[in-house]
């Protein structure tokens, strides 16, 4: 069996990377540490840069279309991951899953229409439903034991004349994974009051050992025809840059309005790269995965000793799925704008900003990716432990 390497440092920089080489653009300077966009600082899987060079040398880069090997590449593993026995009827190619949601909203809605979220949450979450004039409903989270949770009195009631719940399952910022009960309980509200739910299942396949993944789609009945479900592997195998995602929708009502009107605006074509790439990443990707995530949780465990030992102020909510863990320094008694200038211009660190995952309610925290070589992880670590302290 292949071991691979997640301790090599890769030069990123004039990559076009955004976490690297987008730095200046967004914190006004480039010599940061960049701990921010969710990819990983390690290299795409051999298995699929293969298989990238070995379609290169066909030499025709012509129109394409999906295989039926990409479908059932697919399709087995929804299947054995997640229970999910989807027809290639029920799948849907998309260029991106913030796209995806994108296109869901506008078909799904009209201006003005209700569209709910918890936050924090991932950006666009709040930034799509509000750019295309419809109005968002907001149920923040709570924390309890160190972890996100729903407040359901709170979102039962702002559920209330909503027409779509938008949820990232498992959840970034934080990783958290909601178990079979949430989920259920979500399940009944929406089915209760009329609602869609598009669950973004983007972070799915980076459930940590320890804890297990559930699709919204899987947990009753209701759940499998009021949803839309969004998967790829782009944070899986690291390959965001090719723009490979899946959507699957069981019922057939919703899916004649989504996929009818996909196919209308003519945007979910797909690229050779595209499909090439994820067929190689899900049919031979078991093995680089286990391996990856065995090195993410070890990460999780550097964080944790590294915060408790350093930095016991920073509360913490580590991640159970993905590489992203939330990091509340409002205990140092620092205003939100100190703390950020102290994480870029002395530590020179750059992690995402709380509050841009849902407003001032979040002023002292910040997202940290853990997606890199531990040597790296530590180098972050220790230049805001020396800044903070
Ligand atoms: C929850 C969630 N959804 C979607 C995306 C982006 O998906 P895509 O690159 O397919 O648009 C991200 C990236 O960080 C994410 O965290």
């Amino acid at each position: 069996m292949t071991q691979y390497n997640f301790n090599e440092i890769i030069e990123r920089r004039g990559s076009n990377c955004f976490k690297w080489d987008g730095l200046e653009e967004l914190y006004h300077r480039n010599d940061l540490l960049p701990m921010w966009v969710a990819d990983m600082d390690f290299r795409s899987p051999d298995f699929v840069l293969d298989a990238i060079r070995q379609r290169c040398s066909h030499e025709v880069l012509g129109y394409t279309m999906p295989s039926s090997s990409y479908w059932q590449a697919v399709r087995d593993w929804l299947h054995n991951h997640y229970r999910i026995d989807a027809t290639t009827e029920q799948l849907h190619f998309i260029p991106g899953i913030v796209a995806g949601i994108s296109y869901a909203i506008l078909c799904l809605t009209q201006p003005g229409d209700r569209i709910l979220v918890t936050t924090p949450v991932y950006p666009p979450f709040l930034n799509l439903p509000k750019s295309s004039q419809r109005t968002l409903v907001v149920s923040p989270l709570k924390i309890e034991n160190g972890r996100f949770c729903i407040d359901f009195e709170d979102f039962e009631q702002k559920a209330d004349r909503c027409k779509l719940f938008i949820m990232s399952n498992p959840h970034n910022p934080a990783g958290t994974v909601w178990g079979e009960e949430v989920l259920s309980r979500i399940s009944e509200i929406c089915e209760r009051k009329g609602i869609v739910v598009i669950s973004d299942e983007i972070h799915a396949d980076l459930t940590l050992p320890g804890h297990r993944h559930v699709s919204y789609s899987t947990v009753s009945r209701h759940s499998r025809q009021h949803s839309i479900t969004f998967v790829a592997p782009s944070k899986t195998f690291n390959i965001a840059g090719l723009g490979s995602s899946i959507c699957y929708i069981h019922s057939d009502e919703l899916r004649k309005t989504f996929y009818g009107w996909l196919d209308a605006l003519g945007v979910a074509n797909g690229n050779i790269f595209a499909f090439t790439a994820a067929e190689a990443a899900f049919a031979k990707g078991e093995s680089w995965l286990k391996q990856m995530l065995d090195y993410l949780l070890d990460n999780v465990h550097t964080l944790d000793t590294f915060l408790k030992e350093n930095m016991p102020k920073v509360k913490a909510v580590l991640p159970e799925a993905s590489y992203l863990a939330w990091l509340d320094f409002s205990n140092y008694g620092k205003t939100h704008s100190e703390l950020s200038d102290l994480l870029i211009n002395k530590a020179r660190v750059a992690l995402n900003d709380g509050t841009t995952f849902g407003g001032s309610a979040y002023e002292g925290c910040f997202r940290m990716n853990l997606g890199c070589p531990k040597e790296m992880l530590l180098e972050g670590l220790h230049r805001i432990a020396e800044t903070i302290k």
